[in-house]
């Protein structure tokens, strides 16, 4: 971990630097760019419609359903179980479908009889649209995670809901895990839900070993970047590039890596894999969203975003439903969600039903195995399977 006397020269070294740099320009879209359908289901034989949903808040996001496997034929998909599956931060659904078909997590469910919706998070590149605000303008960024669990998961629920008449099975990992768990503790989505698997389990910060992270978080990244008129945070932009280029050359910073120096030392990636990571990820996502994870590694507690008013409630696991089906799994190797921040987690769990709780350690895994491994399917996602095929 960097130095923390280190930290404060850094934060004010990056006041001159942000202050100085050119104002975003946000990206012009590609209208080419129709959704993943196109470019990652259809091309391997399945069948996959482009969907959006409106939040109450009026962000437009696009999900895209799966709804038979490969080979079926006819139209079966009215008894399937609904899976939706939320992805992590900075990345978009494409994360899911980056390997070669037979190891993706989307297409693999839809084989086993699921009927699957992919989810694509405010702000990315599929989901950038808005009732009323654009995305070039800093009134399109100004929220966090908190409204992910206010708007987008009900929307996206009310929705899946509406289609299937069926209760849902959940996949998330990490952000996806954070904003499932912060929703169970407020009651929300537990009568729609089925079961939840959650990857890379997010709820507490404090031991992440991510050293970019703790530094974004220490020196106060995010809040400089508010203040200095940025708020997006895209890691493909010039301005998020410079300072990541900057903390890199900071003594303790190894970044010679910063794939693994963000999510750990995956274990099972397949190197064109990770190429077409770089080249379709990863994405964009609101600079108060980031300052919200910030406040999550500093304070160490699972609490909504810190205005700096009066202290934020908080999310108290403990209210989450003890009979609610939940599968978590969680790597050894993972430097964002830490061995022990998991247990952390799963201590505020000890009072769930056992037979509701179902908790799968992998050693050798870390943060990016969770979606892209070339062993998922065997390691994790068959277990996932099973899980969601109890009848509780
Ligand atoms: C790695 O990815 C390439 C390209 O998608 C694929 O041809 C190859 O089979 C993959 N290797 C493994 C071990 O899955
Ligand atoms: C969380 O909820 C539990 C059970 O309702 C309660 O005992 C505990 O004090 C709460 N924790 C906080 C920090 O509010």
């Amino acid at each position: 971990m960097a130095d923390i006397g280190l930290l404060g020269s850094i934060t004010l070294t990056l006041c001159f630097f942000v202050l100085e740099s050119v104002p975003h320009q946000a990206q012009p879209e590609d209208p080419s760019l129709d959704g993943l359908c196109s470019s990652s289901i259809t091309i391997h034989g399945y069948k996959c419609q482009e969907l959006q949903v409106t939040t109450e808040d009026g962000y437009i996001l696009s999900l895209q359903r799966i709804p038979q496997g490969r080979t079926e034929v006819g139209d079966s998909e009215t008894k399937k179980q609904p899976v939706i599956i939320q992805h992590g931060v900075l990345v978009d659904g494409m994360a899911w479908l980056l390997n070669p078909p037979e190891q993706n997590l989307p297409l693999i469910l839809a084989d086993n009889g699921f009927d699957v919706w992919i989810v694509n998070g405010r702000g990315t590149r599929y989901s950038r649209k808005h009732i009323s605000l654009d995305p070039s303008k800093p009134a399109y960024w100004n929220w966090c995670w908190d409204d992910m669990v206010t708007y987008d998961l009900p929307a996206i629920f009310n929705y899946v809901s509406h289609q299937t008449g069926q209760k849902i099975n959940y996949v998330g990992h990490s952000l996806g895990t954070l904003i499932a768990l912060a929703s169970f503790t407020e009651g929300k989505l537990v009568n729609q839900l089925k079961s939840a698997a959650l990857l890379s389990p997010v709820a507490y910060l404090s031991h992440m070993k991510t050293v970019l992270g703790v530094v974004v978080a220490n020196a106060f990244i995010g809040e400089i970047m508010v203040k200095s008129g940025m708020p997006e945070f895209d890691p493909k932009g010039l301005p998020v590039i410079e300072v990541i280029k900057f903390l890199c050359l900071q003594p303790g910073v190894d970044c010679a890596d910063v794939f693994t120096a963000i999510t750990g030392d995956n274990c099972c990636l397949n190197s064109s894999t990770v190429n077409r990571f770089m080249v379709h990820e990863p994405q964009p996502t609101s600079t108060k969203n980031v300052v919200h994870l910030s406040q999550t590694v500093r304070s160490g507690v699972l609490a909504k975003f810190d205005n700096g008013q009066v202290s934020p409630p908080i999310y108290n696991l403990s209210n989450i439903p003890h009979n609610l089906p939940l599968f978590i799994s969680y790597g050894g190797e993972d430097a964002l969600s830490d061995v022990d921040d998991v247990k952390n987690l799963l201590d505020h769990l000890k009072f769930h039903d056992a037979d509701k709780l179902s908790v799968q350690f992998i050693k050798d895994y870390a943060h990016a195995d969770y979606v892209m491994g070339m062993n998922a399917k065997d390691k994790v996602y068959n277990a996932v399977i099973a899980f969601f095929k109890n009848r509780f």
